[in-house]
């Protein structure tokens, strides 16, 4: 009897995680924000694909590997060998559950978002069925098992893997004409509802600084799969105005000093990363983010660069992040922790400034300094894609 009752309640229990629910509690509507330049009216308004790589940049990409034209030629080429590229990737998950840490099944997510996005890249390169197929399974196995995403740390998850994830979404619906499965309208499960229950209302929360600014990025790219014009403006808004994580917050526009500057480079780098990617999102949408505010973006990292370099840089005591104390700030100096120029963020700041016609001087030499330690290929973490001498390359 009792064992009846135990597998009763398994089984309810089962039915009650294969939906995403207890979610909206958690955050309110999205903030009605002013209008800005930039800013969407309509769901028609969007353009498709338009996230990392618009229709234009992957046949750019497909031509100049079909082409034989460095540096896409050599990347593609060790991109083609990577096993997060193979159609033959064995996939870790899905699991029902997931958070960032120890605890459980991050790296799983975070390998599988990976392998779906490199197949989608492969797929649009090669038209090799097998690509296609591997990285649509892997969007509707996670789009349909994923019920909740729990720890503090989610919304940094979501805003990097789960960006992986809606970038491989969005070249599979809209070139690789996939139909996600078991989407309804009464809801339940489904890559979209995942994405908008799980993915885009939990980064609605815009935090400080890094973990401000990659809520930011994510939005953008979750608002344009789900054509939804508030999240969008919502996210763009943010990313000129938020006062603790919007460019002008963390990059000082009188040097380009990080408002992290003080704390590590590490983290410096990241953020321009990621604000690089939110530009990139935003540019494909039509608007021109890069050169925002007199060039910004640019200016933290020809100063990133340079201090990176072991270049002198000034530094200001007095900018520094929100809660700064929470990590041990204010910084009365510019910290040498994790000094070098380690993190693959400068193809896309050198290659966003190039199609700008802008010159960018230790952006480059820092992109330079990375081509001679291998280029941005080795991928451990999905902090950054990578590889952005295929996904970015551009002739000025
Ligand atoms: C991963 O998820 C599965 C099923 O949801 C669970 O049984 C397993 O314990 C989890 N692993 C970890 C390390 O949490
Ligand atoms: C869950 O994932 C498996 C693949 O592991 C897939 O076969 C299944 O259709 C997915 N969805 C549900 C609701 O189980
Ligand atoms: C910067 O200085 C460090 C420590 O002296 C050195 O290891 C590193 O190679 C230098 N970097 C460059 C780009 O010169």
């Amino acid at each position: 009897m009792l064992s009846i009752k135990v597998l009763l309640l398994g089984a309810l229990a089962q039915c009650a995680w294969a939906l995403v629910s207890d979610v909206p509690g958690l955050n309110g509507p999205i903030p009605v924000v002013p209008d800005t330049q930039g800013s969407k009216t309509r769901p028609s308004d969007f353009i498709h694909p338009g996230l990392w790589h618009s229709h234009s940049d992957l046949e750019t990409m497909r031509n100049n590997v079909l082409g034989n034209v460095e540096p896409w030629k050599s990347t593609y080429q060790a991109f083609s060998y990577d096993s997060f590229s193979q159609s033959s990737y064995a996939m870790r998950g899905p699991f029902a559950v997931i958070s960032r840490g120890g605890i459980s099944n991050y790296t799983s997510f975070q390998a599988d978002t990976r392998a779906a996005y490199h197949n989608a890249i492969m797929w649009y390169i090669t038209k090799d069925d097998a690509h296609w197929k591997r990285s649509t399974t892997i969007l509707d196995a996670w789009g349909s098992n994923l019920t909740n995403i729990i720890g503090t740390d989610r919304s940094l998850m979501i805003g990097l893997d789960g960006d992986l994830f809606v970038n491989a979404a969005e070249i599979m619906r809209w070139e690789g004409g996939w139909v996600e499965q078991g989407a309804k309208w009464q809801g339940g499960s489904g890559f979209s509802i995942q994405l908008y229950w799980l993915f885009a209302r939990q980064s609605v929360i815009i935090g400080q600084a890094n973990y401000g600014i990659v809520s930011i990025k994510a939005l953008l790219s979750f608002a344009i799969y789900l054509d939804d014009v508030a999240m969008y403006n919502y996210a763009l808004y943010a990313y000129k105005n938020d006062l603790c994580a919007g460019i002008e917050s963390t990059i000082d526009s009188s040097t380009g000093q990080s408002s992290e500057s003080g704390r590590d480079q590490s983290h410096s780098m990241t953020g321009l990363g990621w604000l690089a990617l939110a530009a990139r999102v935003v540019n494909n949408q039509g608007y021109n983010l890069f050169t925002y505010a007199n060039n910004l973006l640019l200016k933290g990292s020809e100063y990133t660069a340079k201090y990176n370099l072991n270049g002198t840089v000034p530094y200001d005591p007095k900018f520094y992040r929100c809660e700064a104390v929470l990590v041990n700030g204010p910084w009365s100096k510019i910290s040498t922790d994790q000094r070098g120029i380690q993190k693959q963020v400068w193809d896309i700041l050198h290659y966003s400034a190039v199609a700008n016609k802008l010159q960018n001087p230790w952006t480059l030499k820092a992109k330079q300094a990375t081509d001679a330690l291998g280029g941005e290929r080795r991928v451990t973490a999905n902090d950054m894609p990578s590889w952005g001498d295929l996904f970015f390359a551009t002739k000025g």
